[in-house]
């Protein structure tokens, strides 16, 4: 069977790691590019030509006008988000119809649903996720109830549909005392819906297995980040999907012995957006000057990200539940002006210390190693022979941990910042 061959690309942090960057970078040399989990929660910064994009639903392939993109079945769709960010690129010069393929599987995100996300969210008071609002939780739970409506069905009877699902949501909605009022909302829904019916919608999980039986190559574009992981992540403060490799498969619709390499990425600290346990988290002003330097605010929801240092016991975690192949090291160039790193090598409570990711990361704290910083401009840098000593020592102290190769060091934010070790 082996022909084609499917590689995926996955945030395996908590998610904004700069998989946008990454996949774009990446995208030459696929012929398919396909998103399999998540929806707009997400936000991928790409920038090339002095030009920046935020993509939320669109796979990052998008801007190699040669490629077919693909929003797999593993996806949750929000017809005006669409609309607007697709827009957005058609007005940039990007004629998205040919190439851009929906799966009629992937589920429909509903205005109500976006209304039950803040209302359960409300309902949780201090407890609150942190979501980004978009519906994701409340879309997810539906398809797992197996009421949820998709893409497929906005090609047939999709009127009574829709508006059997929404009174759902309004019995729902009226039982938790939540008042709203979507009439403008639903309006440009709609204008999204009757807008999504131009493109491709697609049994995307034949096409691919066809293109890989045509021996065509597929890079699948994580979403979010290990940490997020429906299953592995710090639940209950996660999204609603598997945002890991076992999601490739079901969220595209192929064979585990499909995937060939799982690039793993990660930033060369730490940053957490939302609610929930870190053990790495700085409180202080290191804390703070990392997200000034880094820019670490959202890319779709502008708030703050935490900042803290590199956790290595969650990168291990993450190197073995997506079987990752290949690291690639994001943003080393924010730490810069810093004498002294710290990496976390254990987590310890109560006189316990491990390497392994807890059940509830909440209350352990982090074990530190200090390295020396470079305190070296790394954004002109243009090849690893240039790379200072405690750059390149950093880079060798992680693989060691995680006994996986770094094989990509990005030092900025634009499409050529990028550096390959060989
Ligand atoms: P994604 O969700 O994983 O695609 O990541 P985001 O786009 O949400 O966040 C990553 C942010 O870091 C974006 O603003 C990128 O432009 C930026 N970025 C990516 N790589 C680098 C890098 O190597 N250095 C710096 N300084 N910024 C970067
Ligand atoms: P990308 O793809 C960072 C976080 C939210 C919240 C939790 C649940 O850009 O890396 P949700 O709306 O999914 O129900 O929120 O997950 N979250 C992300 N954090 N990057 C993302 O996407 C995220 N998508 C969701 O902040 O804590
Ligand atoms: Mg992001």
């Amino acid at each position: 069977m082996k022909k084609g061959k499917v590689d995926a690309l996955l945030g395996i942090v908590f998610g904004d790691e700069g998989k946008g960057k990454v996949v774009d970078y990446f995208t030459p040399q696929y012929d398919v590019v396909a998103r399999f989990a998540g929806g707009p929660n997400a936000g991928h910064t790409i920038i090339f030509d002095g030009k920046k994009f935020v993509l939320r639903s669109i796979p990052s392939g998008i801007f190699d006008t040669h490629k077919i993109n693909i929003i797999g079945n593993g996806c949750v769709l929000a017809p005006d988000l669409f609309l607007a960010e697709a827009k957005e690129l058609e007005n940039a010069g990007y004629n998205l119809k040919d190439r851009l393929q929906i799966s009629k599987r992937a589920h429909l995100i509903l205005p109500t649903h976006r209304c039950l996300d803040h209302a359960y969210e409300n309902l949780k008071g201090k407890n609150k996720i942190g979501t980004t609002g978009k519906g994701i939780g409340p879309a997810y739970s539906d398809k797992a109830a197996r009421v949820g409506l998709r893409v497929g069905d906005i090609l047939n009877n999709f009127e009574e549909k829709y508006q059997s699902l929404k009174g759902r949501h309004e019995r729902l909605l009226h039982d938790l005392h939540y008042e709203y009022d979507i009439t403008e909302e639903e309006k440009r829904w709609m204008e999204g819906i009757e807008y999504m019916r131009q493109f491709q919608l697609v049994d995307s999980e034949v096409e691919i297995n066809h293109y890989l039986d045509e021996g065509k190559t597929v890079l699948a574009e994580g979403a979010q980040g290990t940490m997020l992981d429906l299953d592995h992540g710090t639940y209950p403060f996660v999204s609603s999907s598997n945002t890991t490799s076992g999601g490739v498969c079901t969220g595209l619709g192929i064979a585990p012995n499909r995937i060939d390499d799982v690039f793993g990425i990660f930033k060369a600290y730490s940053t957490r957006v939302g609610a929930g346990p870190f053990p790495v988290e700085l409180f202080d002003e290191t804390g703070d000057t990392i997200r000034e330097i880094g820019n670490e605010y959202g890319a779709v929801t502008g708030r703050n990200r935490r900042c803290g240092w590199i956790d290595l016991v969650a990168l291990k975690y993450a190197v073995i539940i997506n079987g990752v192949t290949q690291l690639i090291m994001m943003k080393g160039d924010v730490l810069d002006n810093f004498a002294t790193i710290k990496a976390c090598v254990a987590y310890q409570k109560d006189g316990v210390t491990t390497q392994d990711m807890p059940y509830d990361t909440a209350g352990w704290q982090p074990v530190y190693e200090e390295l020396p910083g470079w305190q070296q401009d790394l954004t002109q840098l243009k090849s690893e022979d240039q790379f200072p000593k405690a750059l390149n020592d950093y880079i060798k102290y992680i693989e060691a941990y995680v006994k996986v190769p770094i094989k990509i060091v990005s030092v900025g934010p634009d499409r050529e910042a990028t550096i390959v070790r060989h």
